[in-house]
């Protein structure tokens, strides 16, 4: 599975440099999940886990700090929901780094980020980000 996002259009057109770089971390963050894919589906989690999430994790608090500034900045009315799901996936982030550091189970941690980082990931970028972008492009 590749997580590619058809944005290089959209940036052209939004004009904004600040939704522009907000694009471009996207595609950066699901570069990065189809790497802790990759290194899940091959059995390396255990080796690149801690290099892996620590990564993803400082990419996508710059990512939702930026998203944050610029809802604010434009007064987006789905702001306090949006923000909300950041605060959620913060919360079950921090969960799952205690357990990376912890060594626990391999197969729990994998299910963890398969559920909580791929999968929310992967649905907050295509559906709650692109609508905010496209709000904040018809501005
Ligand atoms: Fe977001």
């Amino acid at each position: 599975m590749t997580n590619q996002l058809n944005t290089s259009s959209q940036s052209s057109k939004s004009g904004s440099p600040d939704l522009c770089e907000i694009e471009k971390k996207h595609q950066e963050i699901m570069a990065m999940i189809d790497n802790l894919i990759l290194a899940l589906r091959n059995d390396k989690l255990e080796n690149a886990m801690d290099k892996h999430i620590r990564e993803l994790g400082g990419k996508v608090l710059d990512c939702f700090d930026r998203e944050e500034k610029c809802m604010i900045n434009s007064k987006y009315t789905d702001y306090d929901a949006h923000k909300g799901e950041h605060i959620k996936f913060l919360k079950n982030f921090a969960v799952l780094k205690r357990l990376c550091e912890d060594e626990g189970s391999l197969d729990q941690l994998s299910v963890a980020i398969r559920n909580q980082v791929v999968e929310w990931l992967t649905n907050h970028i295509t559906s709650v980000d692109k609508n905010m972008l496209n709000y904040l492009k018809s501005r």
